[in-house]
């Protein structure tokens, strides 16, 4: 994966010692930059959150989060799918925020590579070991978790491109385990999906994590003798799963459940996403893919932006109020913070102390759904989109595509539970977001 970045490069900034400009957040950067292996302002002890595609859609609204609850973040990005000046818009967003606060600005790091890349990805590790490498002595690491966003995520071209699919989302991933085994960094937050529930969804019920298990749980419930408890076996349906991209996610948790297992040391939190939609309030970052996104987010930004003229509806004839399908849109500076419940959950156990208070997962694997836990159909969405950005949506009902189903709504309760975490924010801010970030984008073209 990408290839045309042939060599590694590590960019750092702290408030003391910036090597980006700040005031180039136009600055689209991509091509070859020479390795630079000093950690500017770094005194060799601050520990940092290893972010894998953090400059992708989900990954720069994470690290902002992180970086705003004062966590140091390094990030892995290739640029497949992301560009340069998203790292400065980052830096600026929290910038501005610690500023606002008059808090301390931690330290962002960006390294240009191929998570898959193992030579590279070696030599990046160890820079982060706590004090000198030496040869047979196993060392801590200053990278005090993992959050793994890289992956591609198109449906469509996973069904006819597989295994390039397979190759960056599982093949490049077992790479990185088994380094950051070597390396003794073993609490490791990965991006799922819904799509794991598969045809599932279609039984129009809120999905519990329950409904995919890859080993088996124990549930209790409170019942009028005290406490009831269900022994649940593993479920994993692989064939409900209609792509390739679904698989891999599946596939993923799968592996991470066994390493968990094999090993006590890990504590793996899988988190699956529901739609995630909007960009942060600062109207700095949204989704800006090199890849046009197939969600259904991107595809009205795109009639909203003039980039097309009208939104294809996959089918009104769904069993829904309206008849378009149901989904449980969720903002993505939620979904974000959800990852830093995650992490502050998964590390609460763990030999470092957590910045966050919050939950706390006994399991050292264990699966949460991350969405609303409402559902909106097609039209509503389009509704609220057209109210907030008082123009209209043109809509073209087209046929159903194979493999959607009618409803896809988290059951939130695990994650509210045992993360501490819930949503905040409602469709309406998802929306204003997002059209904020769009005519921000817009009067830049000008
Ligand atoms: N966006 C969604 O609707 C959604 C829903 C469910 C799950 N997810 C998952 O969340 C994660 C993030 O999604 P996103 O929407 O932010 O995607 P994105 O494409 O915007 O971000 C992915 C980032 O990873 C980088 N990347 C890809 N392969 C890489 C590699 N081999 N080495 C280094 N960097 C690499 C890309 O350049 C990009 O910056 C993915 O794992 C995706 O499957 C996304």
């Amino acid at each position: 994966m990408g290839s045309d970045f042939n060599s590694p490069s590590s960019f750092s900034s702290s408030l003391e010692s910036s090597r980006v400009d700040l005031s180039s957040s136009d600055t689209d950067q991509d091509g070859v930059f020479e390795k630079a292996l000093l950690l500017d302002g770094d005194d060799g002890n601050s520990q940092y959150v290893l972010v894998t595609g953090g400059l992708g859609y989900i990954g720069s609204h994470t690290c902002l989060e992180l970086l705003k609850s004062g966590y140091n973040v390094l990030i892995v990005d290739d640029l497949s799918n992301s560009y340069y000046r998203i790292f400065d818009k980052i830096l600026k967003a929290s910038q501005e925020f610690h500023t606002c606060n008059q808090t301390a600005l931690p330290k962002a790091n960006l390294s240009i590579m191929d998570y898959g890349d193992v030579p590279a990805m070696r030599e990046l590790f160890k820079e982060y070991v706590a004090g000198p490498v030496t040869a047979g002595i196993t060392r801590r690491s200053r990278i005090i978790g993992v959050i793994h966003f890289a992956a591609l995520k198109q449906v469509e071209e996973s069904i006819r491109s597989p295994l390039k699919y397979y190759e960056n989302n599982i093949s490049a991933q077992l790479k990185l385990l088994k380094l950051l085994d070597e390396f003794n960094i073993r609490t490791y937050i990965f991006s799922s999906s819904a799509s794991v529930y598969g045809s599932q969804a279609a039984a129009g019920q809120l999905l519990c994590e329950e409904d995919c298990l890859h080993e088996p749980e124990i549930t209790s419930f409170p019942s009028a003798t005290g406490e009831r408890l269900v022994h649940r076996p593993p479920n994993p349906n692989f064939t409900a799963i209609t792509n390739a991209y679904g698989r891999t996610k599946l596939f993923g948790e799968a592996i991470l459940a066994d390493l968990a297992r094999s090993d006590p040391s890990w504590k793996v939190i899988a988190l699956r996403y529901f739609n995630p939609i909007g960009g942060d309030a600062s109207g700095l970052l949204g989704e800006e893919p090199r890849t046009p996104s197939t969600t259904l987010p991107a595809a009205i930004s795109r009639v909203l932006t003039g980039a097309t003229q009208n939104l294809n509806v996959y089918g009104d004839d769904w069993d829904s109020h309206d008849g378009t399908p149901i989904r449980d849109f969720i903002h993505v500076t939620d979904l974000a913070r959800g990852h830093i419940a995650a992490l502050a959950a998964a590390s609460s156990s763990a030999s470092w102390s957590s910045k966050e208070e919050g939950g706390s997962v006994k399991e050292n694997f264990r699966t949460f759904n991350l969405g609303t836990g409402s559902g909106h159909s097609v039209f509503e969405l389009v509704h609220t989109l057209e109210a907030v950005s008082r123009q209209a949506i043109p809509c073209r009902v087209v046929q159903r595509r194979p493999g959607d189903v009618m409803s896809s709504v988290a059951n939130t309760e695990r994650a509210a539970r045992e993360l501490g975490w819930k949503t905040e924010m409602t469709l309406v801010d998802a929306c204003r977001d997002l059209c904020n970030y769009l005519e921000k984008g817009e009067k830049k073209k000008d």
